[in-house]
């Protein structure tokens, strides 16, 4: 389709039309919507729903088909819709929470959940996705942390790139792939108090240096959109915010993809305080080059209104309308308006054993063992006992598994009953509910499952929490059945780090986060010891609340904590620790690994030049396994404070007992850089530390010097 020809040939209203995106039920009435937010009456003609230009959710290929065909019965010109939804770790196959995969530090897991994902969901009438959520998250207060990366710059953009390629393949015409929309831009993380849509202030430096990382990357990897965050910067709403849509995305990252705005949140930037009204939201949108508006309609009530009135260029509609055009060519839309919807075929792909045997393969590589005195992986024979609200719950796909189905997922009991006897079972939360009996039960079982956590639902958009504890009552089971087992295996689902100190004293520690469809059977394959845990921590997990935000990579400052506390005047509380519980990059395996001292092939370097860091690792215990060997660096002195450690490459590698492997990491200027307060990467020449490990703390260190020219 030549779109420049066919933009010449729309009117005006329907250009601004195909900058309005809305719900599919407008257009056949009982259409299944499964978005989020509240969809208010938008109050639009029947004229304008037949130019808006994508459709947020869609059911199924049905839907999709039946609503195409709605559309293009009443579109002058054919236009297809494009549609739009969020598919963030899965469609119908439900894999780990985002969080849960960073877990798995292999962003080829990431790329594969993109992959299936996408070839259930195109098959299903879908064709962008917004994912991946590349906000970096430092405040496990926020219910968003969930569908993050976690607190890693680095971390965040290779899993942010590596879904972006999972999802779009080579073509996104091709069958079954999908567009990428990266979100949330920017900064969305940085919520104030970890309470969701709260302020964001943020320094540009930070802003650069840290959260811009998994946009970048997943804009570097080819995201063909970009969503806009509900928060300020600098004091202007993302949104409208001309520095972002602009000065950074058009000039700076030279982003040539379209621009899509949260859930109403163009309307809401009146609720922000910097619009009087729509009239004006319209105005500051296309000022700051704003293409696609999401569920509200300031757009389509005044952006021709304010062309007459000479305050808009209609140029900038028609740049906003091309890219929209361009898109829908690039996913072949004009060619075949029901691209890949093959209600058929989904009942083949959707949910296929394939696809949920690769769920279960990937949840136990995210799964992470954080204590382990012994008693993991179970004996065959072992009298195991199971407790606690997770025992029989099905609710492990996490929020954002909007096409998910809880109900079909096996729970905790139903996946050990497949491998080994379960002596005594109770999944009551009340302390009340365990009797003489019960505890007696519990006393001669050789060990105790205890499986609790968070709730699904205290997880996710707005579901922020202050206290981020196990619930006291669990807590309170937790002490009954310390006194009363003579193991206890913790077992905790959860969509953020939580404060973990009143049960380390288990024998055994896992942290399951959200698992997704086939969570159960993969938590069963790691007790069981048929998969090796390998999973490290993408968070820091603080002791207390008050510590946060805690996360590993922060500044020296002028007065560093001295463990000795011989200065009383340095950076720390009187009454917690400055430490995490658990650090970042943090992970226990069933085998031991050794390594082996790091070795560079020289010490200095010109910024043309690289070091070679070798390092061997063996498998030194009696089971196979992966381990992630983790490269940190640090630069001493530089223009500006840099943090103490900074994660910027890791390998995992699988090893077999006894088996020994010699990794070499390839240190280049890349690596030693950093992004300024106007997003340039700045290579300043200096000693560097090379660290080594296999998580964030125990580090073998080496030094380096990048020379002058
Ligand atoms: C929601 C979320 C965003 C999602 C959008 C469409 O409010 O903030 O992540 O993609 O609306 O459902």
């Amino acid at each position: 389709m030549n779109t420049k020809a066919l933009l010449k040939s729309l009117t005006r209203e329907e250009k601004i039309g195909q900058m309005l995106q809305i719900a599919p039920f407008f257009f056949v009435k009982h259409a299944h919507v499964e978005v989020a937010g509240h969809l208010k009456a938008l109050n639009l003609t029947k004229k304008q729903i037949f130019e808006a230009g994508s459709v947020l959710g869609i059911g199924n290929g049905h839907e999709m088909i039946e609503v195409q065909e709605a559309y293009l019965k009443e579109s002058r010109h054919k236009i297809p819709l494009i549609f739009m939804a969020d598919i963030i770790h899965g469609y119908e196959t439900i894999f780990p929470v985002p969080l849960g995969l960073a877990s798995s530090f292999n962003p080829l897991l990431a790329s594969k959940v993109a992959r299936i994902s996408a070839l259930e969901a195109a098959t299903s009438g879908i064709h962008v996705t917004f994912s991946p959520m590349a906000d970096l998250s430092r405040d496990p207060r926020w219910g968003r942390v969930v569908e993050s990366f976690g607190e890693d710059p680095y971390l965040n953009g290779q899993f942010s790139q590596a879904m972006v390629l999972g999802y779009q393949g080579q073509n996104i015409k091709d069958e079954n792939y999908l567009a990428s929309c990266v979100k949330h831009y920017a900064a969305y993380g940085k919520s104030e108090a970890g309470r969701d849509y709260n302020t964001v202030d943020v320094s540009r430096l930070s802003l650069h240096y840290d959260h811009m990382e998994g946009y970048r990357k997943a804009i570097e990897a080819g995201a063909k959109l970009i969503m806009t965050s509900f928060n300020v910067l600098d004091g202007i709403p993302a949104t409208v915010n001309r520095y972002l849509l602009k000065d950074v995305l058009r000039d700076l990252w030279n982003f040539k993809g379209v621009t899509i705005t949260d859930y109403d949140s163009l309307h809401q930037v009146i609720a922000h305080g910097v619009a009087e009204d729509d009239r004006e939201a319209a105005l500051r949108g296309i000022h700051a080059g704003l293409d696609i508006e999401m569920a509200s309609t300031c757009y389509v009530n005044y952006v021709s209104e304010l062309i007459d009135q000479g305050l808009i260029d209609e140029i900038a509609i028609d740049q906003a309308c091309l890219r929209i055009l361009d898109l829908k060519e690039e996913l072949g839309l004009f060619d075949n308006p029901f691209k890949h919807a093959h209600p058929e075929r989904a009942l083949e792909v959707v949910r296929s054993k394939e696809h949920l045997s690769e769920s279960r393969k990937i949840a136990t590589e995210s799964i992470v063992l954080l204590e382990n005195k012994g008693v993991l992986p179970l004996k065959k024979g072992m009298k195991i006992a199971l407790v606690g609200p997770y025992a029989t719950s099905r609710e492990t796909n996490g929020p954002w598994s909007w096409h998910g189905n809880n109900a079909l997922n096996l729970n905790l009991f139903e996946a050990l009953k497949e491998e080994i006897e379960i002596t005594y079972m109770n999944p009551s939360e009340a302390i009340e509910d365990y009797h003489h009996e019960d505890l007696l039960a519990i006393q001669q079982a050789d060990l105790l499952i205890f499986a609790c956590g968070e709730s699904m639902h205290e997880s996710g958009e707005a579901h922020n929490r202050a206290k981020i504890s196990l619930p006291r009552h669990q807590e309170k089971l937790y002490q009954l059945f310390k006194e009363h087992a003579k193991k206890i295996v913790t077992i905790i689902f959860a969509g953020r780090p939580l404060t973990l100190e009143p049960v380390i004293s288990s024998d055994a520690l896992m942290y399951a986060w959200f698992p997704g469809s086939e969570g159960a059977r993969a938590i069963s394959d790691l007790l069981l010891g048929q998969v090796n845990p390998s999973g490290k921590l993408p968070m820091s997990f603080p002791r207390h609340e008050g510590q946060i935000p805690l996360y590993y990579n922060h500044l020296n400052t002028g007065r560093p904590y001295d463990e000795t506390r011989k200065n009383p005047f340095t950076s720390y509380y009187l009454d917690v620790p400055n430490t995490p519980l658990y650090p970042f990059g943090y992970g226990l395996s069933y085998t031991t690994f050794e390594l082996g001292e790091p070795i560079l092939s020289k010490a200095e370097m010109t910024v043309d030049e690289k070091i070679e860091l070798k390092v061997n690792l063996k498998n030194c215990g009696p089971l196979r396994g992966q381990e992630v060997v983790q490269l940190y660096i640090r630069d001493h002195v530089a223009w500006i404070a840099r943090p103490i450690k900074e994660l910027k490459a890791f390998q995992k590698v699988m090893l077999e007992p006894n088996e020994e492997v010699t990794l070499t990491f390839v240190i280049q200027k890349d690596m030693l850089g950093y992004y300024n307060q106007e997003g340039k990467f700045i290579i300043e020449p200096g000693h560097f530390d090379l660290m080594i490990g296999t998580d964030s703390t125990r580090l073998m260190k080496r030094k380096i010097t990048l020379k002058k020219e």
